[in-house]
């Protein structure tokens, strides 16, 4: 039976993350944080002192570079950047990157050989609707605001130290109207996704559910 795909998409601090990573390694899957790939681009562009204004600069430099994103490790050319991408500086650069259209289909199309024997539980913005529109198993994860912004505020790989809830909250919910407007791929749940509120929910109970779900699928051993 063809390992499955899985598409996990919602805002940031919807739980996205953690969910997939557990449901990854239940199954024997790789697990790929497609925001990671947005991330590395801005944070190379930073570094090269290209303009996110400047599309086909930006395109030109996705084009050249290696990225690989495991689920401990990003890497981009080969340097390791998994902390340096968890940063506000890198959170605005990635929501500028990722409104390039030009640049996501260079990412996208990565994204998609990556899934391309199944065995995969990819997280982000357009996994169900653009990435994978076939996707075995799609999921729309969210939760209310304050939760999003008090698990973001705590995330030590996100900020390296607690940040404050209030500051996070802004924005927050700045990056998510800006990923929900965008004419490149927005952010909303495919029609055929499974809507699931994580808000004051035990992730543990999340994992469950969406176990289930993939066991109903009838297809979720392997990988
Ligand atoms: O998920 P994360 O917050 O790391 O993503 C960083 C940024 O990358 C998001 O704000 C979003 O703009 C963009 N992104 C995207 N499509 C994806 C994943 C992330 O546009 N599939």
């Amino acid at each position: 039976m063809k390992p499955l795909i899985i598409a996990i998409d919602g805002p940031s601090g919807a739980g996205k993350g953690t969910v997939a990573r557990a449901i990854a390694a239940q199954l024997g899957y790789r697990h790929i944080d497609s925001g990671a790939m947005y991330r590395a681009v801005g944070w190379k562009a930073i570094r090269d002192g290209v303009s996110l204004e400047d599309e086909a600069a930006v395109t030109a430099l996705a084009e050249g570079a290696r990225i690989d994103v495991s689920s401990t490790q990003v890497t981009i050319d080969g340097i390791d950047v998994t902390r340096d991408i968890r940063t506000p500086d890198i959170d605005r650069a990635a929501a500028g990157v990722a409104r390039l259209p030009r640049v996501r289909r260079v990412l996208v199309d990565q994204q998609r050989q990556m899934g391309i024997h199944g065995g995969i539980v990819m997280e982000g913005r357009d996994i169900g609707t653009v990435v994978f529109p076939d996707a075995d198993v799609k999921l729309y994860l969210d939760a209310s605001p304050e939760e999003r912004a008090r698990r973001r505020a705590h995330d030590p790989a996100h900020t390296g130290v607690p940040a404050v809830v209030a500051d996070v909250a802004t924005l927050l919910t700045q990056r998510d109207e800006i990923d929900r407007t965008r004419a490149a791929s927005p952010l909303y749940a495919a029609a055929d996704a499974v809507l699931i509120d994580t808000t004051g929910k035990d992730i543990a109970a999340v994992v469950r559910e969406v176990m289930a779900l993939v066991h109903k699928k009838g297809l979720g051993a392997g990988g």
